[in-house]
């Protein structure tokens, strides 16, 4: 993988990222696919989507369905799917203890029961990183230690301490894999943890970024903290982090999470918002979100944002996507997703074209002139 830098307006950051599949130009939003699936949509509703250069997919779901021996059978994710650019596979930490009825980490890994048949299975660092040989990701997460907050201080330093022991692990066992052959073309990215804890995010960011990792990630936030919050350790986080090397925020977030993050320095980003939104009748717009099922829009003409020239706005209008939403018609689904993707996505190609045009803080006070207007 090849990082290049190639502006910066404020602390914002537009770089390109350059992976076997793909090249990625950041800031970038990945659209969620855990399965291998963007909900409702399929690759080629993807390859049409405005520069939707990565997806996210999930080294838990695919383990336990359809199971990774069978998707490396199938020739990998990118040939199983059919899609051609990038993968980046979280390592299943996070869906283990979110989805998981039960699971248990101790020193080792993490013990977990199947959301699907409560069958147990139990991950260690080099467990996940295993499994996403299988798959054949182009970025590889590695197994973090997340705790539910509110959480002691005593627990929380034991997160991190045991994330930063997993991360030496796993960089050690993907070098030595790579020197075997395996995973040769696939990167490898850390995730910072501590809670909302100056310290601990200093702390856990300086361990794990004196490895040699191709990227760093921030987790543990967008887990019910306020915003300010989630703000003030993303830009502390961002000081102990290499300026050479991409820096994704997991798991965040709405509109205006993402152009906050992009002036702090956040390159990558993913979140199931805009596709779990659609599908709840609200929708993205350049003048704040909307919501599709209200009565108001049962005649109205209009598409659902002019400004938008997705698939969707080009050819329908509210009120047929309301009638489409309240009959429960499937196709409301995709039509609603392609529309929340584009606007996610278009909204990165806008911020990236600031950053490279030295506009970036005139950009992010138009977006927000735009949502009071
Ligand atoms: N997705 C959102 N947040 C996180 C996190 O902290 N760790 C992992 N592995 N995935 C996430
Ligand atoms: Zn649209």
């Amino acid at each position: 993988m090849t990082f290049t830098l190639e502006a910066t307006s404020g602390n914002a950051r537009a770089a390109t990222i350059e992976t076997a599949h793909s090249t990625i130009q950041t800031p970038v939003f990945m659209p969620v696919g855990t399965v291998g699936s963007v909900k409702s949509l399929d690759m080629q509703d993807m390859a049409e989507l405005l520069g939707a250069k990565i997806i996210l997919a999930n080294t838990y779901h695919m383990y336990l369905r359809p199971g990774d021996d069978s998707v490396a059978k199938l020739g990998g994710l990118h040939k199983f799917t059919t899609y051609p650019n990038s993968f980046l596979t979280d390592s299943g930490g996070f869906q283990a203890f979110s989805l998981s009825d039960i699971s248990k980490a101790d020193a080792n890994g993490i013990e977990f029961r199947s959301h699907i048949d409560g069958s147990k299975h139990y991950f260690t660092p080099e467990k996940v990183l295993d499994i996403q040989y299988n798959l054949g990701s182009d970025i590889m997460m590695i197994l973090d230690d997340l705790v539910a907050l509110p959480a002691t201080r005593e627990r929380i330093a034991l997160s991190i301490d045991r994330t930063t022991q997993w991360a030496k692990q796993s960089i050690d066992y993907h070098r030595r894999k790579q020197q075997e052959g395996i995973g040769v073309n696939q990167n490898i990215f850390a995730i910072i943890q501590g809670g909302i804890d100056k310290e601990f995010r200093a702390k856990s960011a300086t361990e794990l970024c004196a490895l040699d990792y191709d990227g760093f990630a921030i987790g543990g936030l967008s887990v019910g903290e306020s915003n300010a919050d989630m703000y003030d350790t993303v830009a502390h986080t961002l000081q102990y982090m290499p300026t050479d090397k991409p820096r994704y925020l997991m798991g965040v977030g709405t509109p205006e999470d993402l152009i906050e993050n992009i002036d702090r320095g956040v390159d990558m980003f993913d979140c199931v918002m805009p596709t779990r939104n659609a599908r709840n009748a609200t929708l993205f717009t350049s003048f704040g979100k909307i919501n599709i099922k209200a009565a108001r829009y049962k005649y109205d003409e209009a598409p659902v944002d002019d400004a938008c020239d997705c698939y969707t706005c080009r050819r329908y209008s509210r009120a047929y996507l309301n009638h489409l939403y309240r009959a429960k018609e499937l196709t409301y689904f995709r039509l609603a997703s392609i529309h929340n993707l584009h606007y996610y996505l278009n909204l990165m190609r806008q911020a990236r074209e600031a950053i490279l045009e030295g506009r970036w803080s005139d950009f992010k006070a138009e977006f927000y002139r735009k949502r009071e207007g």
